[in-house]
């Protein structure tokens, strides 16, 4: 389908859309991004993406190309420009382009590119399957990085294995899924994973936690063995795009009655709630 994308300054038609086969992004992975799904025109936590691509931006030394409002600004312009009930906005940063040598000095502007796709509302409210495969990434997984193809792999193992996620275990415990972060619920005490280089700092993990908690339900951000996750009675992971999804079945073992749970219900009726009563969430 058509769309109008944004690459450096100009507006085009996707098939118009045309970068260097220098740029370090091709050449070296060399680059950061962000996903921000709109909901009925409101970018949803817009300050926070930013937040966060800013600081993958630092992390890896690429210059800042755009304040807040100026992104702010690009983002509404594709989104009228992309008519769509909702949409899921893309946005890359580059080292931009120079002869192919390792130094980041050889460039000095970054390429911006940003996209605007419809938002499909897929039902995933029955569950998915998910697997377990060793993290096998790298140590600064805080960086949204562009450089995706073990979690590239990962997700095609998982469609392997007839699933739909790869859970991820690094010594023995649970970082993150492939594309997104992991709760567990036991005995009605939720956990996901504390916030370190072993996993992306989610919007919509660091929203669901302030939810939860809110609504005055335990929920602890703590380290979860590989052996809590198999013995949890509900798995949920969380993603942008996906929001919250039950996992039902781990490495084809049920997890907990191998139907969604009530906490997950609960969980999901917090965070609609919160989507319905946001206007202007910058
Ligand atoms: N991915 N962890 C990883 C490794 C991710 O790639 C993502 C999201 C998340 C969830 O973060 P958030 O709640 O901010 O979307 C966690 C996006 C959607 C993607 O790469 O398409």
């Amino acid at each position: 389908m058509s769309s109008i994308v944004y690459l450096n300054g100009q507006y085009l038609p996707i098939e118009k859309a045309k970068i260097s086969v220098l740029d370090r992004g091709f050449t070296f992975g060399d680059g950061v991004y962000e996903v921000i799904p709109v909901y009925h025109g409101n970018i949803f936590r817009l300050k926070k993406h930013i937040e966060r691509l800013n600081n993958s931006r630092d992390e890896v030394f690429i210059e800042r190309p755009y304040d807040l409002a100026q992104w702010q600004g690009i983002l509404c312009e594709l989104i009228h420009q992309n008519p769509a009930e909702d949409h899921a906005l893309y946005i890359q940063v580059t080292r931009g382009v120079s002869e192919r040598d390792h130094a980041i000095e050889m460039a000095t502007k970054p390429t911006v590119f940003a996209m605007s796709r419809p938002l499909l509302k897929k039902d995933r409210s029955a569950g998915i399957s998910a697997i377990v495969e060793e993290d096998m990434r790298w140590k600064y997984c805080h960086i949204k990085a562009i450089t995706l193809l073990p979690s590239v792999i990962l997700r095609h193992k998982a469609r392997q294995a007839g699933a739909t996620e790869a859970l991820l275990v690094k010594d023995g415990y649970v970082t993150e899924g492939a594309a997104s972060n992991v709760f567990i619920v036991k005995d009605s005490v939720v956990k996901t994973p504390p916030k370190n280089g072993s996993l992306l700092p989610g919007i919509t993990r660091d929203l669901l936690v302030e939810l939860l908690l809110e609504s005055d339900i335990t929920c602890e951000e703590a380290a979860i063995t590989e052996k809590e996750l198999r013995q949890a009675d509900e798995i949920w992971i969380t993603s942008s795009t996906w929001e919250i999804v039950p996992v039902v079945k781990l490495d084809a073992e049920p997890v907990g009655t191998g139907k969604p749970g009530k906490m997950w219900q609960q969980a999901t009726e917090i965070y609609q709630a919160f989507k319905a009563g946001m206007t202007d969430d910058v």
